[in-house]
């Protein structure tokens, strides 16, 4: 069974630790959108790895590892986060690791004006991850960008960067920022994309072929529903189809060769960087971060906490296509005595169950609350669903029932042994 793991939130919700549990079952593990501007943290065998490009299958010594045509490749920050790697003992041969030869590359000025583009919004900015994300995708659907295949015509590269450089130094310098020069940008990335090249190849024969013969293929997300550039919270989202459909066009598998949709989502929300946060609640956030939860893995800022939206979930669910829910970190409201679950927002006296698209009704919504007792219970403990206190059953399965998908999968705690099977 061939298996798509999408987060429904904004991000962040614990996919890497559902991808790292289904991927024991699986052949082949891919990366299809995104960059590193994702971050996956995974504990392994009492280890922790934080994961930003390579998949989680990476972890394991059989499985093979894709890095799709629809991610976006930062070539420097890639050769790091695989020497990380591997100094904490993990091999990454070029039969692990596969990276497609139609992804793009982002370039070390794609991130500067990411910067610099956040810093013109001021207080509307989006809150990127400053990876430079934007800028690359743009490049990609503007038709100027680079992708890894071209580097087997040094010059045409070459020549690429000189004229990115020139189009991006104007923009710099206009901000008063460092600009670069072009040599010192194709030496850099020349340098990490050779480093890569092993790796590099086209990845749509080896998906095929793998799906045709009846491997297992499991499809790992990268930020959430709600940070999809077209099911988001536009224009506070990020540059590329974070949803079901992205594994197809970021891999070149068809839809029919996927027959599962996991939604990962918190037993909570959260979000980072800017935009509209209907629950977000300060108490809750406080009571998190006291406990040391919820910092985020790529940058460390805290994540902004509140109720379960169900709102988000709903839809979520209905753009996937989600045949099976994770909800993960529900240990995280283990001592609440009353949580609280959003229904609808009312927005100028109607109610809404589906998240509207005019953003001035997001700054208008208000959450519409059941409330629910709480277990007050440590459940990190617990090695099965059956063991889960009735009142964390309950909540579950009100979840399941408000958005639409049965649970199936649920997290306790960040180790693997922590994730239950309904
Ligand atoms: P970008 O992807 O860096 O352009 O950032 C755009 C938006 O997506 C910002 O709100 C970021 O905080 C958010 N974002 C990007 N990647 C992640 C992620 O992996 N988790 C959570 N939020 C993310």
């Amino acid at each position: 069974m061939n298996t798509i793991i999408v987060g429904l939130q904004w991000g962040d919700e614990g996919k890497g630790k559902i991808v790292d549990y289904l991927t024991e079952s699986a052949d082949v593990v891919v990366r299809s959108q995104g960059g590193n501007n994702a971050g996956h943290t995974v504990i392994a065998g009492g280890v922790k790895y934080v994961l930003h490009l390579l998949p989680s299958g990476i972890l394991w010594d059989s499985k093979t590892n894709v890095i799709g045509n629809g991610v976006v490749i930062d070539p420097v920050g890639l050769c790091q986060e695989i020497a990380r790697i591997e100094g904490q003992g993990v091999a990454i041969t070029p039969d692990k690791l596969l990276i497609s030869d139609r992804a793009h590359i982002v370039l070390p000025l794609h991130k500067e004006l990411d910067a610099a583009r956040e810093a013109a919004l001021g207080e509307h900015k989006i809150g990127t991850t400053k990876r430079g994300i934007g800028p690359a995708y743009a490049d990609k659907v503007n038709r100027c960008g680079l992708r890894l295949a071209d580097f087997g015509d040094p010059e045409f590269v070459r020549n690429r960067i000189a004229h990115r450089v020139a189009e991006a130094n104007e923009v710099l310098a206009r901000h008063n920022l460092t600009t670069f020069t072009s040599e010192a940008v194709c030496d850099e990335v020349f340098a990490a994309v050779e480093r890569l090249l092993p790796h590099v190849t086209n990845t749509i024969p080896v998906l095929h072929k793998a799906w045709r013969s009846g491997e297992t293929l499991l499809f790992e997300g990268a930020q959430g529903t709600l940070l999809d550039i077209d099911f988001g919270t536009y224009p506070f989202v990020t540059s590329s189809n974070t949803t079901a459909g992205g594994a197809c066009t970021g891999t070149g598998l068809p839809p029919m060769a996927i027959q599962r949709v996991v939604g990962v989502c918190k037993a909570y929300t959260t979000r980072v960087g800017s935009g509209p946060f209907p629950t977000g609640d300060e108490g809750l956030s406080d009571y998190l971060h006291g406990l040391g939860r919820e910092f985020g893995a790529t940058t460390g800022r805290p994540r902004g906490c509140g109720w379960l939206d169900t709102v988000l979930l709903r839809m979520a669910c209905m753009v996937n296509g989600v045949t099976h829910l994770a909800v993960t970190n529900l240990d995280g409201l283990d001592q609440y005595a009353e949580l609280k679950i959003c229904t609808g927002y009312q927005i100028d006296g109607i109610l809404h169950k589906l998240p509207p698209a005019r953003r001035d009704l997001w700054d208008r919504a208000t959450p519409v609350y059941e409330t629910m007792p709480g277990w007050q219970t440590d459940t990190t403990a617990c090695a099965s669903y059956a063991d889960l206190p009735a009142a964390a059953r309950a909540y579950l399965d009100r979840l399941a029932a408000l958005c639409g998908a049965p649970v199936a999968f649920v997290g306790v705690g960040p180790d693997r042994v922590q994730t239950l099977a309904v």
